[in-house]
């Protein structure tokens, strides 16, 4: 019997699948430094961003067929070296992309209205400092008519820009592989109705320059951050940035600078150097709205990584 590893949990609709299918499913969380040893016994992984599945643990199980990763990132898997070794890597790519994007968009509204800091200080001196609250959250800003740059174009990138378009947002995407996209923009419950828009990548300093809203949306696994100092510098005083990407795509000190002068006006972040452990000081930055990697945490994201999941595990042991 086909044995599988789920060590960072999948929905039930997906784990009843695999076991339809005849597997024996485990789903009891084995700690990182036993896998070592409890690993070998499995035909199959399953992880999510917590578990690593690094060159060691590859070697420590010559009979492991499958890693499956439930979600995107795959920067916690030595994906080439286990290839090397005749082991099938999977992802869900096309799952969780509407939830990251639905979250990259909740940032955007949460930093232009100043709900990260209304709902911080409303719930101790809502009810005797209201007056001077309304004041101090006064001056928001309609995203609609507002610049937003998407770094990387793929499926999160395509998709948050369907919902901006749909804001009356100008989308300016960056993408060096990705040369353009068709967007098409389909009203719930007009099946009649469908417009197709060609959004072309453009460049990077240009869209650095002109963003308002910036919003990032590639692979990342560690080196140079995408968003840097360099790229910051670029960018117009009181614009904003968003990172549900991975954390260091976005470089957390000259972030943390440009907050602290004000010229980065708020971020949103969902991700984080150093996680499941963010820094202090960013977390007690005020003028940023947090999430801690909740991006493909939908119940719809979940259910659809599990299918998702379940059918390419199906297709490959039959
Ligand atoms: C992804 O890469 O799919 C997202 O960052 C979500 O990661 P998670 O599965 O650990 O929540």
């Amino acid at each position: 019997m086909i044995r599988i590893l789920v060590n960072d949990g999948i929905h039930a609709d997906g784990k009843l699948l695999l076991e339809e299918a005849e597997y024996e499913v485990i789903t009891d969380k084995i700690a990182q430094e036993d896998l070592i040893k409890e690993l070998p016994k499995f035909d199959a992984i399953i992880v999510r961003s917590a578990t690593k599945v690094r060159k060691d643990l590859i070697d420590a199980c010559p009979n492991l067929k499958l890693i499956a990763r439930g979600g995107v990132g795959m920067d916690n898997i030595d994906v080439e070296y286990a290839r090397s070794k005749g082991i099938i890597v999977i992802n869900t790519p096309a799952s969780s992309s509407r939830g990251v994007a639905e979250l990259a968009v909740a940032h955007m509204f949460t930093l232009a209205r100043f709900l990260h800091l209304s709902n911080r200080v409303m719930p101790t001196t809502g009810d005797t400092d209201f007056k001077n609250l309304k004041s101090s959250f006064s001056k928001g800003i309609q995203l609609k008519g507002k610049t937003l740059g998407v770094i990387g174009f793929g499926r999160i990138g395509q998709e948050l820009s369907t919902i901006a378009i749909g804001l009356g947002m100008r989308v300016m995407p960056v993408d060096v592989y990705i040369p353009e996209a068709e967007i098409n923009i389909r009203p719930n419950g007009f099946d009649n109705l469908k417009m197709g828009i060609t959004l072309k990548s453009q460049n990077m300093t240009e869209v650095l320059k002109r963003a308002d809203f910036l919003s990032v949306h590639i692979p990342f696994s560690g080196g140079k951050a995408v968003i840097g100092a360099e790229e910051i510098a670029l960018m117009k005083r009181g614009s904003y940035i968003i990172n549900t990407a991975r954390g260091g795509a976005v470089d957390e000190d000259a972030l943390l600078d440009a907050l602290n002068s004000g010229h980065i006006a708020g971020a949103g972040l969902d991700v984080f150097v150093g996680e499941p452990s963010p820094r202090k000081d960013l977390l007690a930055h005020p003028n940023v709205s947090f999430s801690p990697h909740t991006g493909a945490e939908t119940k719809e994201a979940q259910v659809s990584i599990g299918q998702e999941l379940a059918d390419q595990i199906i297709a490959f042991f039959g």
